[in-house]
């Protein structure tokens, strides 16, 4: 693979110092001569190259300083055009010809950006004037991929005047976490599940993601976004679509996205009477977390008073096509939890009669838990004999820990993905239609929340499971399952 310089639009921002540059890092300790790279990050503040990797190396943990030899810093407004010449001379003095940008801007920038690539010409692959080396040209794009169907087709056409898909990384980061791609893996390299991963074996499904953070200093930007953009409309659909997809022909780009956006199509989509029926929301109130007290989302930094903003929301969602009709999939994220996990539980249905007796109450039915994190790995719950006289069972976990496999970087998604970017391998990245097909779903929800004060928005305390109402979307007398960290013990002993 030939050098990429990789230029980071927001350079000087969060995102850049939190998890890009530290993914990056991770990159070149890993792989240095596989995928070489430079980083010239961009911003509006005032930094020269060498403050810039002071600021950097003041915000992490990097024992290899000499990373920071290959990392750059221009200050400049990205948002107008007249800026853009400096971009240019810039470049012309790095050797690398391939560029791979980085959009981790506010998603204000998202138009202005794309545009002024192209109209400086930077966007084109095979050169452009006398200063611009021909050379591969990528561009990355971070979530949040517009805020309602009508900005995302939008934002869509403004990339795709500048760029061709081809050339276009839309990232998830749940995309490169290791055990999101273990959920092909476990389905499609193995042939035991794929007779019994329909609605006649499947009785529902559901998939948590919650967090135990409150939004601490990122109220500026999420108040007014909320739980369904930041999460819901991303990342949980995302693992949705994975154990939902029909298998790819071949895992190749084409093939494996295909397959998503079919599931994104199959959503069947929500009446205003099912919405309130079917959707709960919630937002964090002060509560009491190992003995001490955390602020109410309201009382934020960067929060409205009185903000309607969703930090938990629950919703029953159907795919309705040939495999799925009739399970439903529940899908539950929330800030301000008691933990932090992210996790699938596939529900088997119950055998046809039941032969044994329980001594107390019954075990569930059979249940496979796939962990995305922590404690990644997966759990599926059988029923045993309790040895002894009589016939009485209890359910027993057997389980796979993904440790056991070696060192894994299971942690952040980042890494993996600028690898596979550099690469040029858009497998794992979001295609313009799965946004699309993705919005076309959600958007009517969205816009029911913003419209109808009517439905409400419940308050939970902090440290607890979101709003008690979100039980009663989970129908037919089933409960939420809630996760602990240590993945064996759901139900057993909780350590949060
Ligand atoms: C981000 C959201 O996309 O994902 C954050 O904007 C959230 O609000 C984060 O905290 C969760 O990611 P992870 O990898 O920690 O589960």
């Amino acid at each position: 693979m030939k050098e990429h310089l990789i230029i980071i639009f927001g350079g000087s921002g969060d995102l850049a110092s939190r998890k890009l540059i530290p993914a990056l890092y991770s990159l070149y300790e890993r792989k240095k001569k596989e995928a070489p790279f430079k980083i010239l990050a961009v911003g509006r503040t005032s930094f020269t190259d060498k403050t810039f990797r002071e600021h950097i190396i003041d915000k992490g943990e990097y024992s290899n300083k000499q990373f920071f030899k290959s990392v750059y810093y221009l200050q400049m407004d990205p948002s107008l055009e007249e800026e853009y010449p400096k971009l240019i001379d810039r470049l012309v003095h790095f050797e690398i010809s391939d560029y791979l940008f980085y959009l981790a801007t506010p998603p204000s920038l998202y138009e202005s950006i794309p545009l002024n690539l192209k109209k400086c010409g930077l966007n084109i692959q095979d050169g452009h004037g006398k200063n611009i080396k021909p050379g591969v040209r990528k561009i990355i794009v971070e979530k949040p991929f517009g805020y309602n169907l009508d900005s995302a087709i939008k934002m869509n056409a403004i990339l795709k005047d500048a760029f061709k898909e081809k050339q276009i990384y839309r990232i998830d980061h749940y995309l490169g976490k290791e055990t999101v791609q273990n959920i092909l893996a476990l389905r499609f390299a193995n042939t035991i599940f794929e007779p019994i991963w329909n609605r006649n074996y499947i009785e529902r499904v559901e998939i948590t993601a919650v967090e135990k953070m409150g939004i601490g200093s990122r109220g500026g930007f999420y108040d007014g976004v909320g739980a369904l953009r930041d999460m819901v409309q991303n990342h949980l659909i995302q693992l949705l679509a994975l154990v939902a997809m029909e298998p790819p022909v071949i895992y190749g780009e084409r093939e494996f996205r295909d397959e998503v956006v079919k599931v994104y199509n199959s959503l069947k989509p929500l009446t205003k009477e099912e919405i309130p029926l079917r959707v709960v929301r919630g937002q964090y109130i002060e509560g009491e977390k190992k003995g001490e007290m955390a602020l109410a989302y309201r009382q934020e930094k960067g929060v409205k008073s009185n903000s309607q903003t969703e930090t938990f929301l629950a919703m029953k969602v159907q795919v309705a096509n040939w495999r799925w009709e009739g399970v439903p999939f529940y899908i539950r994220t929330g800030k301000q939890m008691p933990t932090k996990v992210t996790e699938i539980v596939i529900h088997f249905r119950q055998t046809p009669h039941r032969l044994f007796s329980c001594r107390e109450e019954c075990p569930e039915q059979n249940q496979l838990i796939i962990r995305i994190q922590p404690n990644e790995g997966m759990v599926i719950k059988l029923d045993m004999k309790i040895p002894g006289s009589g016939f009485d069972v209890t359910q027993v976990p057997m389980d796979f820990t993904y440790d056991k496999l070696g060192e894994v970087n299971t942690a952040d998604g980042y890494s993996r993905l600028l690898e596979e970017a550099l690469k040029g391998d858009n497998t794992l990245f979001t295609r313009s239609d799965a946004v699309e097909a993705s919005w076309r779903y959600f958007s009517p929800v969205l816009n029911y929340l913003t419209e109808n004060s009517a439905l409400p928005l419940y308050g939970y305390p902090a440290g607890s499971w979101g709003p008690l109402e979100s039980e009663a979307i989970v129908s037919d007398g089933h409960r939420w399952t809630n996760p602990c960290k240590n993945l064996t013990n759901t139900n057993i002993y909780c350590e949060l």
